[in-house]
């Protein structure tokens, strides 16, 4: 029987309460109010609802800690070594049209490391969490990142720079040299999940540009904790702060960020 520490606790409990209010809006969508944030950036007032319930659980479990969220400022906690990172509703643009695919992502930073991760897909009850030395978890099961050993059995998810994001260019190239080795490409709307379908296996790899913290704290750690390897797509370990992410298991990894570093060196 698997039992959960108690700061996992503290956060699968702050994700079950938000989902709840991210469930009851989803069924109500025509109802919401969906204002525009940046180009093809949205935010809900579903969004805010639910980073409101996020924030108010965790400072009731650890009142202490930072908070970081893509819903506004970040808030210096009285611990500097302790900082949630959060995206109340990763996979937006699938919420606003009604695509049954996002996620609530809760990461805790201590001194600077992410040592706790916590997904949940409100509209499937999967709840994917890990802690740093303990593994990773899909509700009370063990996963582990898929044993592929070659690229051409591999399905690779992604996300597509669309309006208003940078990278347009590279990311044609880069699927340039990716499609003809690959034996499936998908691109699914939400970066956390993403992640936490390569820790359980169901993706065998990951890369896309231009992410934030919150979509990517999380599922990295859980990924990690699943037996995965997560770099930037310069195989520096610095992703968080780029903004680019491979993810794989140790035999993909290598071949994928060998295609990803053709880019801008070769013609397509
Ligand atoms: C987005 C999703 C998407 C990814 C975008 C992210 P959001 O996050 O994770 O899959 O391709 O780059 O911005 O805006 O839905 O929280």
């Amino acid at each position: 029987m698997i039992s959960q520490s108690a700061l996992i606790r503290v956060m699968t409990e702050a994700a079950l309460k938000a989902a709840k209010d991210l469930r009851r809006d989803y069924g109500e969508l025509d109802k919401l109010q969906v204002s525009k944030k940046g180009t093809a950036d949205f935010v809900t007032s579903a969004d805010m609802r639910a980073n409101k319930t996020i924030q108010y659980e965790l400072s009731k479990g650890r009142p202490r800690f930072g908070y970081m969220t893509e819903e506004g400022e970040e808030i210096i906690g009285q611990d500097k070594d302790h900082r949630w990172i959060v995206d109340p509703l990763d996979g937006t643009t699938n919420f606003i049209h009604a695509i049954p695919h996002f996620c609530i992502s809760i990461a805790l930073e201590r001194y600077g490391e992410i040592v706790a991760g916590v997904i949940y897909d409100p509209l499937r009850d999967e709840m994917f969490w890990g802690e740093k030395g303990c593994g990773a978890y899909l509700n009370k099961n063990r996963i582990r990142v898929a044993g592929r050993r070659k690229l051409d059995e591999a399905v690779l998810a992604t996300g597509i720079p669309h309006l208003g994001r940078k990278g347009h260019e590279t990311f044609l190239e880069a699927m340039g040299h990716i499609l003809p080795n690959v034996a499936g490409v998908r691109r699914f709307g939400s970066a956390a999940l993403d992640l936490a379908y390569v820790a359980a296996g169901r993706f065998d790899t990951y890369w896309e540009m231009g992410l934030h913290a919150w979509d990517i704290a999380a599922g990295a750690l859980i990924v990690q904790e699943a037996g995965g390897l997560v770099t930037d797509m310069n195989d520096k370990k610095d992703f968080m702060q780029t903004g680019s992410i491979v993810a794989a298991n140790d035999m993909l990894h290598t071949p994928l960020i060998r295609l990803l570093k053709k880019v801008g060196k070769e013609k397509v």
